[in-house]
């Protein structure tokens, strides 16, 4: 054959390969999100995400010492907290001396260089499981905003990096910057859960932290798995409303939508590779159906790849590991 164009040639050996790669992972990209429990020296496997466990607060420091060491240094803590603490109106979310600001504390007082950057939503604090305040089966927007600044204010008093609300009630990204200026928190940055969407990838994150819904779903605030256009939407006022960062969840069935948003935004771009999406991964790997090490990684490089600069992923520590191997 006659051939002018022949791209095999750019696929010859493995140097030219890497010659021509696009898209690179790198332990930098990396936010580990990790589950925190009350008491001392404790530590819960989670079933549905295998490998992944809850931690009590001085098992963690250990853990996130093992992440250091490995170049993994930005993490995504969520709170376990025990069902008699919690209320309708998430009450322990804004306590200061409650689980999550005194974990913060002790993070940063053993690991200075470590980002935490820190969930605010009223889910694992409420007793309804849901992002906002309930009532009558409603679920209030502006009467939730107050909760969310409070809890926003605790956590950057605590010395939490970077606020990121996931709650996806209208304007908590201007009300949550103008609490934090207003108190002096200017350098406390605001990572939003731009595009959240109210799919079926969240289930083995709730049974960590027995946050389930006590009824319905999240439709009402949460968006449609069926549009994009929206995503826009929320882009845009995210940006206006001063968020520093915006976030596109889940990620692996919503690759188009962390393209979109590249291509519309001057904002870094984070994925976040939800529990479901690593738990399916799993699954068929310890099933002998996949190699797991090579799906995961080839998740994580389509995620750049789409446009994400940044990923949360259950993977980081092994994905760390892996390229750490080489
Ligand atoms: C809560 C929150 C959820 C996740 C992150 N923050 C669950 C939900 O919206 O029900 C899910 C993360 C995951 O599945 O890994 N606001």
């Amino acid at each position: 054959m006659n051939l002018t164009r022949r791209p095999r040639r750019n696929r010859r050996t493995e140097v030219i390969r890497n010659l021509v790669q696009e898209n690179n992972l790198t332990v930098h990209d990396f936010i580990y999100p990790i589950f925190v429990l009350e008491g001392a020296n404790k530590k819960e496997e989670i079933t549905s995400m295998p490998g992944i466990a809850r931690y009590s607060t001085d098992r963690m420091l250990d853990e996130i010492a093992a992440c250091v060491e490995l170049g993994v240094k930005a993490f995504a803590p969520f709170p376990n907290i025990p069902e008699s603490q919690k209320d309708r109106f998430a009450t322990q979310s804004f306590n200061p001396e409650g689980l999550f600001p005194s974990f913060i504390r002790e993070v940063k007082k053993n690991f200075p260089e470590v980002i935490l950057v820190t969930d605010v939503a009223m889910d694992p604090y409420s007793s309804d499981g849901h992002d906002g305040i309930v009532d009558n089966g409603e679920i209030l927007n502006d009467a939730t905003l107050e909760i969310l600044g409070k809890m926003a204010l605790e956590q950057a008093r605590a010395g939490a990096d970077i606020i990121a609300p996931s709650d996806m009630m209208d304007g908590r990204i201007g009300f949550i910057r103008e609490k934090l200026d207003q108190h002096g928190f200017q350098n406390v940055a605001i990572m939003s859960y731009t595009a959240k969407y109210a799919g079926a990838f969240y289930g083995p994150f709730r049974d960590a932290l027995a946050s389930a819904p006590k009824f319905g779903d999240k439709k009402t605030y949460q968006m449609n798995p069926a549009n994009s256009r929206e995503a826009l939407l929320e882009a845009e006022l995210d940006t206006v409303e001063g968020a520093d960062y915006l976030m596109v969840k889940p990620a692996l069935a919503y690759l188009d939508i962390i393209k979109l948003l590249r291509d519309n935004s001057h904002l870094p771009i984070a994925a976040y590779n939800v529990s479901g999406e690593y738990a399916m991964v799993k699954a068929a790997a310890q099933n002998g159906w996949i190699d797991g090490d090579k799906a995961m990684m080839e998740c994580l490089l389509s995620m750049k790849r789409a446009g994400a600069d940044i990923i949360l992923t259950y993977f980081a520590k092994e994905a760390a590991q892996y390229l750490k191997k080489g």
